[in-house]
């Protein structure tokens, strides 16, 4: 089986967290690096709770440090979600392994140069800052990047403003610059991830496998904030999601959209204009917006299932 390569460029945050363990425990994924980015807390505590987890995993996964803040705006952090530690819940020992030697948007850049076009996924569950300056610094590496999936953007209501998704709030500029790239991509928006709820059931489910890593996550999902949609209440598993489509894409539907960025709005900045009813312009994202939540869930709980 050949392994597909992807590098995690994450802002972790408790949905990362486990976005995290899931891919490195699927063994259809060749993770090279996870790249830390501001976003849910400041670069320090991203880059650190990202170590943390690749350590709980067991893995020897490189973690590079990206950008500390957004690429115009102030930053907005998301500490009332995820804690003053980023990954509320979670009691990980810290990280015995150093960050990688190296920028991450640098590490991003070379190794997509240095492979074949096609050989390298981008996944994206944060504020797209450090794609957006590989792609402004090397704009050659979006043709030959395979696919950029990203958690981010909603078709309707966003959940830091009426209007916008954290992701996309946090750094409106760089992802104008990621959709505007000539990249492929595949976007994750709430209208998918808030049907992936980590409700009661299910992480009693994670917690009775008995592993540490199950622990964590299970204690993880008890402290993440909950919401409710279409009648079930937990958390919404945002960013696994990401993750999941390069594991079963078959789990999840949605079609080819143009989206736009508002980045110059009193009201609505972050905003991912999508030409989901009617498609007048050309597409330049495959939005999903369908998932066998269910069924998703029980494949995330048997991967996690695998960690020690
Ligand atoms: O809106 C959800 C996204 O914002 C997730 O990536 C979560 O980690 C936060 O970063
Ligand atoms: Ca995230």
């Amino acid at each position: 089986m050949t392994r597909r390569k992807i590098i995690l460029d994450c802002d972790p945050g408790q949905d990362d967290a486990v976005a995290i363990l899931l891919a490195l425990a699927s063994t259809e994924l060749d993770v090279l690096a996870i790249t830390a980015v501001a976003g849910n807390i400041g670069i320090e505590k991203t880059s650190l709770n990202a170590r943390a987890v690749v350590e709980l995993a067991r893995a020897a996964t490189p973690v590079y440090a990206g950008c500390p803040r957004p690429l115009v705006r102030e930053p907005v952090l998301a500490t009332h979600i995820h804690g003053e530690s980023g990954i509320d819940g979670a009691s990980l020992s810290p990280p015995n392994r150093p960050l990688a030697d190296g920028h991450a948007v640098d590490f991003i850049r070379d190794t997509i140069r240095a492979h074949p076009p096609d050989e390298i996924t981008l996944v994206a569950i944060g504020p797209l800052t450090n794609l957006a300056c590989a792609l402004i610094q090397a704009p050659d590496i979006a043709g030959r990047v395979q696919e950029i999936v990203l958690m981010g953007g909603a078709i309707g209501l966003g959940n830091t403003t009426p209007a916008a998704e954290f992701n996309i709030y946090a750094d409106p500029h760089a992802a104008h610059v990621v959709f505007n790239s000539g990249a492929r991509i595949v976007m994750t928006p709430l209208e998918l991830t808030h049907q992936v709820l980590a409700t009661h059931g299910r992480v009693a489910t994670i917690r009775a496998l008995g592993t540490e890593a199950a622990r964590q996550v299970a204690g993880i999902l008890d402290a993440y904030p909950k919401t409710t949609h279409f009648g079930a209440t937990g958390g919404p598993l945002h960013d696994p999601c990401a993750v999941a489509y390069l594991l079963w894409p078959d789990l999840m539907g949605g079609k080819d959209c143009r989206v736009d960025i508002e980045t110059e709005a009193t009201h609505s900045i972050g905003r991912t204009v999508i030409e989901w009813r009617r498609q007048k312009t050309a597409a330049n994202a495959h939005v999903l917006d369908t998932v066998d939540a269910e069924m998703l869930f029980r494949r995330i709980t048997e991967r996690l299932g695998r960690l020690p």
